[in-house]
């Protein structure tokens, strides 16, 4: 007989690595071991020889990355006494934080930018019972009203300023490693707060040191050209892109980020809105794989960085899918507004025919 022992999140799964102790009580949700996936189809499709995996972190509990930071950071703020959390978000944080706080018994506050959050991260927050503050104002003046009130309310910030959340994220690295028994040439990232590409980098960096992985990856990190102040070398005050989720001009983690690219040799660039949504699409019709828009900023930089060469072929390249498709389902279905689809009557030869009219 085999003994298994049962999955119960990454901090259970990699604490040795982590800030805890043995009495420290995990809030978990059983997030992390994402699963990371070999594209098949794409790379035949572009003629050339790479591999390609994607972190699909879509699969997390509340359907994105943020999970990975969010167990650990209330973890840390309820071991710290901490009644309630606070953060800015495009979405996906908010509805992190709102589970994680419900699991933990603390309350969640979330402050979001009026309309430019997507659907499905707005229902997940409502329905864990977060208090949403909706501001007419975008993520940044977001998150430096959330950085100004934590001085003044008992409130825990859980943005990726709180340096928990980068030691939850690092995990995902660790899961790379262990699953590649290598670390890949290229990691590619979609970047927004610039909290991720910190936390991978990090976690790369302490497997080498330790000497489980020999290499660490070329970071590369891609931002959406309307909200891109890493490519533009500044800030920039009014970003827009149809990638909510990365609507960000003011990044939190600037020099940290900057830190990895130079310390990886890795390089930003900025991807169209219409690159991003190709990306996406080509991973749901020729993968199978659905993520949100700001997640295939990743797979969109990294092909078009295959295309001219800068990333060469042969080697092996890891895409983090950050968010799931599930999140956003207005701009999945503008994008396929004209596959209409067929209303027949509710009758076998109606159906038959339906079929062998779409066989060809
Ligand atoms: N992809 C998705 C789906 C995201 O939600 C975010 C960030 C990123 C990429 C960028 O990651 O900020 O670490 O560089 N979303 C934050 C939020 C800002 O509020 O949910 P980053």
């Amino acid at each position: 007989m085999t003994t298994q022992t049962r999955y119960t999140g990454l901090i259970a799964r990699y604490q040795d690595r982590l800030p805890v102790a043995s009495s420290t009580r995990f809030i978990s949700l059983g997030e992390g071991n994402t699963p990371l996936i070999q594209l098949q189809n794409i790379p035949r499709l572009i003629g050339k020889n790479v591999d390609i995996y994607v972190k699909y972190e879509g699969l997390n509990p509340t359907g994105s990355f943020k999970d990975r930071g969010m167990t650990m950071a209330v973890t840390k703020a309820v071991e710290d006494g901490s009644q309630a959390i606070i953060c800015a978000s495009t979405g996906n944080t908010s509805a992190a934080a709102a589970a994680y706080a419900v699991r933990a018994g603390i309350k969640a506050f979330v402050l979001i930018p009026e309309g430019k959050i997507a659907l499905g991260k707005l229902a997940q927050t409502l329905m864990y019972g977060a208090e949403i503050i909706q501001i007419n104002g975008n993520f940044d003046a977001g998150m430096s009203l959330v950085k100004e009130v934590a001085d003044h309310a008992p409130v825990t910030i859980v943005n990726s300023i709180n340096p928990f959340r980068i030691e939850g994220q690092k995990t995902a690295a660790f899961e790379i490693v262990d699953e590649l028994g290598r670390a890949p040439d290229y990691h590619c990232l979609p970047v927004g707060n610039a909290g991720n590409i910190t936390a991978y980098w990090k976690g790369y960096s302490e497997y080498a040191a330790d000497g489980v992985c020999e290499n660490r990856p070329v970071m590369c990190g891609y931002q959406a050209a309307g909200a891109a102040p890493f490519i533009k070398g500044e800030m920039v005050d009014e970003p827009e892109t149809v990638a909510t989720a990365i609507r960000i001009g003011h990044p939190q983690s600037w020099d940290k980020a900057w830190n990895a690219q130079k310390e990886s040799g890795g390089w930003f660039d900025a991807m169209t809105d219409e690159q991003i949504l190709a990306a996406q699409k080509m991973l749901s019709q020729y993968e199978g794989i659905f993520c949100e828009p700001a997640s295939a900023t990743s797979l969109a930089g990294a092909l078009q960085d295959i295309g001219n060469g800068k990333i060469a072929e042969g080697s092996t390249i890891v895409c983090t899918l950050t968010g799931n498709g599930l999140k956003d389902p207005d701009s999945a279905i503008m994008q396929c507004k004209e596959t209409h689809p067929v209303t027949i009557d509710a009758s076998l030869d109606a159906v038959k025919k339906a079929i062998l009219d779409n066989m060809a």
